[in-house]
């Protein structure tokens, strides 16, 4: 029996039942047969095969026959049938699998374009090795809490003592003390004609993007989105039916938008660009000269404003973080936020928009906005009740940003080293804690990014997001997040090095 089919043939019956390693380990206790899950983990990763009594009681749980587990002929495909009265319907339908008829659903079409590689294919490799003992460094994901950044002691107090009164539903847009304390936020930012109607919070600015796309986009409508980008942007378009067209962030010029590019790919069809300041992936941060011109395009063209700013107050090098909203008083502006970064809360799912600008010309999409959000009832409340608490008095984030501050030192080793690396070179950021290095792929011969993540997460256990995965095109990218400590920091760069060393695709 040859080891990988059986392990993708065990896979795929595992999926369609829905059964998980643990669930067969649990089903041969209890049948009294000995089975462990170091013998099921290598059973799925192809390194093993099992004997023929444990066969027997997989295909027998697995509803499927010894035969086609082993790697028989299978009649998936040639017998596929439509489900309900022969007629085809997209969807469900019925396939004969290991003799037996079963009824399979595929996932919406609308999802076929959709990418979301920042817990991607990648990532379920990773949770393959570790569910066999593989220990992982995690530099995939913006979280800042399994870092060792704790929410500060005031927020988790303050949560605390309100959540008895945290029970109900709040406002669908959100708590009048949360709206009041990002209304006063949009004044500081001198994001002009803001009311507490124009502030939407949100189970994190997540689940805003989502819903503002879908709001607006009918089908075939585009959207300029940054490339690279934070690939929710692209999911949430696509999802609602639009065309996501990728604007070139520059690499020689800062990672800033490149404007001509912006100006080339607008249509009939354009009704908004989206701006990601500071940027995840790249750490860029715009200066107001370069957000002057994008809000001058918009207003040309009459777009939408779309400015993701979760990171604003994760800024280094004595710069200042502007919104964009703030220099486009005529443009229909949306701003997101969060407590997700600043506050090192990710997990308490708090976000918001604030609309503004010319609210005149959107008081349709607005009407769409607010249907919305009514449907989704509201945010999670005991989330928006510490915003006030999180925006106003000190904010404890500045001192990871100077020198001596983790952030920064972070942020200063991981610079230096990569580029220390023969073939690496990488732009400094000066916000969020991402960094977007470039490999030489002449040198390492590189054509699939995707397959360089793989290779270095089965050889060297680091988990890294290819650049792909920022829908940036060129396979000659990745992202390193730069939030642990630079002790681990250090022992990823040892082993990136050693990796860059002999690599070659
Ligand atoms: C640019 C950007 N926008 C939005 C989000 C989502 O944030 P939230 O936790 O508020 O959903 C992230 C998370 O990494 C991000 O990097």
């Amino acid at each position: 029996m040859e080891k990988e089919i059986f392990a993708e043939r065990l896979k795929e019956a595992m999926d369609r039942q829905g059964i998980k390693q643990i669930d067969l380990v649990r089903a041969a206790a209890e049948q009294g047969i000995k089975l462990g899950k170091s013998h099921v983990s290598q059973y799925v990763s192809g390194k093993n095969v099992p004997r023929a009594d444990i066969l027997r009681f997989l295909a027998r749980t697995l509803q499927v026959e010894e035969t086609w587990l082993e790697g028989g002929s299978s009649d998936v495909g040639e017998e596929e049938r439509s489900f309900g009265g022969g007629e085809h319907q997209e969807g469900s339908e019925r396939k004969k699998s290991g003799g037996k008829n079963m009824r399979e659903f595929k996932k919406s079409t609308k999802l076929d374009n959709v990418l979301y590689d920042v817990r991607g294919p990648v990532v379920d490799e990773a949770a393959r090795m570790e569910e066999t003992g593989t220990q992982i460094l995690k530099l995939n994901i913006g979280n800042p809490a399994p870092f060792g950044f704790r929410t500060p002691d005031e927020v988790i107090y303050d949560m605390s003592r309100q959540l008895t009164e945290c029970e109900g539903y709040s406002a669908a847009n959100g708590l009048f003390s949360a709206r009041k304390a990002i209304m006063q936020y949009a004044q500081l930012k001198q994001i002009p004609n803001v009311s507490m109607e124009d502030i939407y919070t949100g189970n994190g600015v997540s689940e805003l993007i989502n819903l503002s796309m879908s709001a607006l986009l009918n089908d075939g409508d585009e959207i300029l989105i940054p490339s690279p980008d934070y690939p929710l942007w692209t999911a949430c378009a696509t999802l609602a039916g639009g065309k996501a067209v990728h604007y070139v962030c520059d690499e020689e010029a800062e990672w800033y938008p490149d404007m001509e590019d912006i100006r080339k790919k607008i249509t009939d069809r354009t009704k908004a660009i989206v701006i990601i300041n500071p940027n995840n992936p790249t750490g860029a941060l715009y200066p107001k000269e370069v957000l002057n011109e994008i809000v001058e395009i918009a207003r040309e063209h009459q777009l939408i404003i779309f400015s993701d700013e979760i990171y604003d107050r994760l800024v280094m090098d004595g710069e200042k973080h502007v919104s964009i909203a703030s220099l486009a008083p005529d443009v229909f502006c949306v701003t997101y936020s969060g407590l997700s970064k600043s506050h090192m809360i990710a997990g308490f799912r708090i976000g918001w928009m604030i609309l503004s600008g010319n609210k005149r010309i959107a008081k349709d999409y607005i009407e769409g906005i607010k249907m919305l959000s009514n449907m989704r009832l509201c945010s999670n409340v005991p989330a928006q009740s510490i915003v006030q608490t999180a925006l106003g008095g000190h904010q404890s984030v500045t001192s990871y940003l100077v020198p001596g501050g983790r952030i920064y030192e972070q942020r200063e080793y991981i610079y230096k080293a990569l580029n220390d690396i023969p073939g690496i070179s990488a732009v400094k950021p000066k916000a969020a804690f991402y960094i977007f290095p470039k490999m030489d792929v002449k040198k390492f011969n590189i054509t699939d990014d995707e397959k360089f993540a793989l290779d270095l997460l089965r050889e060297k256990k680091i988990l890294l997001v290819h650049g792909g995965g920022f829908n940036w095109e060129k396979p000659d990218h990745f992202r390193v997040v730069y939030l642990p400590r630079i002790e681990v920091l250090k022992e990823a760069v040892e082993k990136l090095g050693d990796f860059f060393q002999y690599y070659h695709q």
